[in-house]
């Protein structure tokens, strides 16, 4: 769709399209937008816009190739093409790949299962790397499966770092799970983890979470996993006050060791300004002792327990046993995540892990939807 014709008001320009419709622009938007302003190469903004007065002046404007060429009282022309116009347009977002809705699922899993992806393909097929990661931004959980078929522990690292860079955390840029002596974390034990999300703790929680199972011989050992998002959504909808207050009071999180002391104050559920979930922060070890004013102790912590009783919930939890060659890949900052006590005279259980952020899934999926 392209410009059909444009006036000039004292303060506003307003843009006719040739779908009939229209749009009234300050002024100040066309000249700070001038394609003009931004680095030819970099494509970087370098417009200073406190250089512009509040009302720039047009001269003389007019339509030109379903776009419009402008001519200010200051003597600069601005070009906007009929292309540039159908990308932006104020109110109207540039699409984006990677803004995948969640599809939020319960105890049975999403629709159609926990989707599976397999390495190799992921590997060597930029259209099946692009599913597998639509399938988990979707969902917010996937199985890739055939990691390390030729015995490579590190097979499912290579796969994080084939998405985008790792994210170091204070247990490494990788981290093993077994169990083993003086452990500094519960995870290191053979004890059962309830859901979590890890790392709540941290000002930004690592996205996404690739665990590689290298073996899972043992008695027990399932995982278990529940979309936190619904969770929060059954809550928003059974007592809307306690999820005002899982979303609004902000909750002390900390992770100490002998190394480090690692705090953050911070809501259990995010909330966008349109109401949309952006993360769960949820994790009962890590959780700090509440430090609100008093007189809020007694709703927050009805609060919480609902939502932790919703954590509970069998509707809400799904198990599996991953197998070795599998790997489960989550996001979390949305999806709990814990596993079954095991029995470690039984046999060996190995997983080892490391997380890539969410912005670099997205911008992977971003540049694979350029070439696709
Ligand atoms: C963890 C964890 C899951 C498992 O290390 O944080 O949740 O299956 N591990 O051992
Ligand atoms: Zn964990």
């Amino acid at each position: 769709m392209t410009l059909q014709d444009l006036t000039v008001g004292p303060e506003a320009v307003t843009l006719h399209w040739t779908d009939g419709a229209q749009c009234a622009i300050p002024p100040i938007w066309l000249r700070d937008s001038d394609p003009a302003g931004f680095h030819p190469a970099t494509g970087e903004r370098v417009l200073d816009l406190l250089a512009l007065p509040d009302v720039p002046e047009i001269a003389e404007a007019r339509v030109e190739d379903g776009g419009a060429r402008l001519t200010w009282r200051d003597g600069h022309v601005s070009r906007f093409s009929g292309a540039w116009f159908a990308r932006h347009r104020p109110g109207r977002p540039l699409p984006d790949p990677a803004a995948v809705a969640p599809a939020v699922w319960g105890g049975n899993g999403p629709a159609g299962g926990v989707p599976r992806h397999q390495a190799g393909a992921i590997l060597s097929d930029d259209a099946a790397l692009a599913a597998w990661l639509h399938d988990l931004c979707a969902t917010g959980l996937t199985i890739v499966e055939g990691v390390g078929v030729d015995a490579d522990p590190d097979a499912g690292i290579a796969i994080a770092e084939h998405v985008g860079f790792l994210r170091e955390t204070n247990f490494g840029r990788v981290f093993e799970v077994f169990s083993k002596p003086e452990p500094n974390n519960l995870a290191y034990t053979s004890d059962a983890l309830p859901l979590h999300t890890d790392l709540a703790n941290q000002e930004v929680p690592p996205g996404y979470q690739f665990l590689h199972c290298l073996a899972n011989e043992v008695r027990g050992g399932g995982s278990v996993f529940a979309d936190g998002y619904g969770i929060a959504e059954d809550l928003r909808a059974a007592d809307p006050a306690a999820f005002a207050l899982l979303s609004g009071v902000a909750i002390p999180f900390r992770f100490h060791d002998r190394e480090v002391d690692i705090r953050v104050h911070r809501p259990v559920i995010g909330v966008a300004p349109d109401g949309g979930l952006t993360e769960i922060r949820y994790n009962a070890h890590l959780a700090d002792i509440f430090d609100m004013p008093p007189e809020g102790l007694a709703a927050y912590y009805r609060a919480y327990r609902a939502f932790m009783a919703g954590t509970r919930r069998a509707d809400r939890q799904l198990t599996l046993k991953l197998r070795a060659g599998e790997m489960a890949v989550f996001d979390n900052r949305r999806v709990l995540h814990g596993r079954e006590a095991f029995d470690p005279a039984t046999g060996k259980r190995h997983l080892r892990g490391c997380y890539v952020d969410r912005g670099e899934v997205d911008s992977r999926l971003r540049r694979l939807a350029v070439r696709g």
